[in-house]
């Protein structure tokens, strides 16, 4: 793999040699820094965000301006990463022309490299019109949280053969439309290992086995930030909220006791300079009566040593 960008060549190769690929969402610049630094080939700026950063119940309402907002900030911190910008729910789906221009601001707002919709045969002739206009796609299959009411809930997909063979009829016409890659979630392991081998593009799983091309998962999922959201096919590599409960706490406990902050988190004055602003100001206000409270807004204080 390249020590530069990744460009979709690069993901081609992977699933030809046999090499998986990982992939985790990201929202953000500092989680998208980290995330490139540790290695992670893609990064994808799901509408998942509308539940994970964004509050909302579900990915229904999250809409362009905000996914654009957070792409803007995850391509800021992907320096060799490659990032993907998740279309959000009929951000493509009620023309084709609506879709170039929703997309086309993935890329050119958002600077992503590619873009993620959610659906098969019915969206393969926009993934083809996406594809002419310079845009690559990453299709998704199986469950579909976009259009969970229509598929009978947030339920695995794919366990009838009949339903299999949709879903492996539906990466083919993706794949024939120009897609470049898919997601598959949560379909059963061996029907993901098919579809796998009868695509030539790499597909990447969530809740579909060992045996996808490559991983995905969502970060606030695998870093135990989501509120105790634990579906089977979660792996919670860490447990982020229980430290963040932990550290704020302790922060509010010492900010209490006025433990916090000590001199080393405080900036000194010169005795004589403030003899002098003593002198010219006379005795100083008890906390009671003083100003207004309110300061003007400053920099950020960065490099400060003393
Ligand atoms: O929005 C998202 O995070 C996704 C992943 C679950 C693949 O689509």
């Amino acid at each position: 793999m390249p020590s530069s960008k990744i460009e979709i060549h690069h993901l081609i190769d992977m699933k030809r040699r046999g090499e998986k690929i990982s992939m985790l969402t990201a929202y953000d610049y500092p989680s998208a820094r980290i995330l490139d630094e540790a290695g992670i080939e893609c990064l994808l700026v799901g509408d998942s965000a509308a539940n994970v950063v964004l509050g909302y119940p579900d990915t229904l309402p999250v809409d362009m301006d905000e996914m654009i907002m957070l792409t803007r900030a995850v391509s800021r911190g992907a320096k060799r990463a490659f990032v993907i910008g998740d279309m959000p729910f009929m951000s493509y789906n009620i023309s084709v022309s609506d879709a170039i221009r929703n997309a086309g601001r993935f890329m050119k707002e958002g600077r992503a490299n590619a873009i993620k919709l959610e659906g098969g045969g019915a969206v393969a002739d926009t993934v083809r019109f996406l594809v002419k206009a310079g845009i690559p796609v990453v299709g998704h299959l199986g469950l579909t949280p976009q259009t969970a009411g229509m598929i009978g809930g947030l339920k695995v997909q794919g366990r009838t053969a009949e339903q299999a063979a949709l879903i492996l009829e539906d990466a083919k016409r993706l794949e024939d439309a120009g897609a470049f890659m898919l997601v598959l979630e949560a379909v059963p392991k061996r029907v993901a290992a098919l579809i796998s081998k009868r695509v030539s593009i790499p597909v990447i799983g969530i809740g579909a086995g060992c045996d996808c091309d490559g991983q995905v998962l969502v970060l606030h999922d695998m870093l135990g930030i989501s509120a105790g959201f634990k579906p089977k096919f979660v792996k919670r590599y860490a447990e982020l909220e229980q430290q963040m409960l932990d550290a704020a706490r302790r922060y509010h406990e010492e900010v209490q006791a006025r433990t916090f902050p000590a001199e080393e988190h405080s900036f000194a004055i010169d005795d004589k300079q403030y003899s002098q602003i003593e002198a010219a100001l006379g005795k100083t206000p008890s906390k009671s009566n003083g100003g207004n409270g309110r300061s003007k807004p400053r920099a950020r204080v960065s490099v400060a040593t003393n």
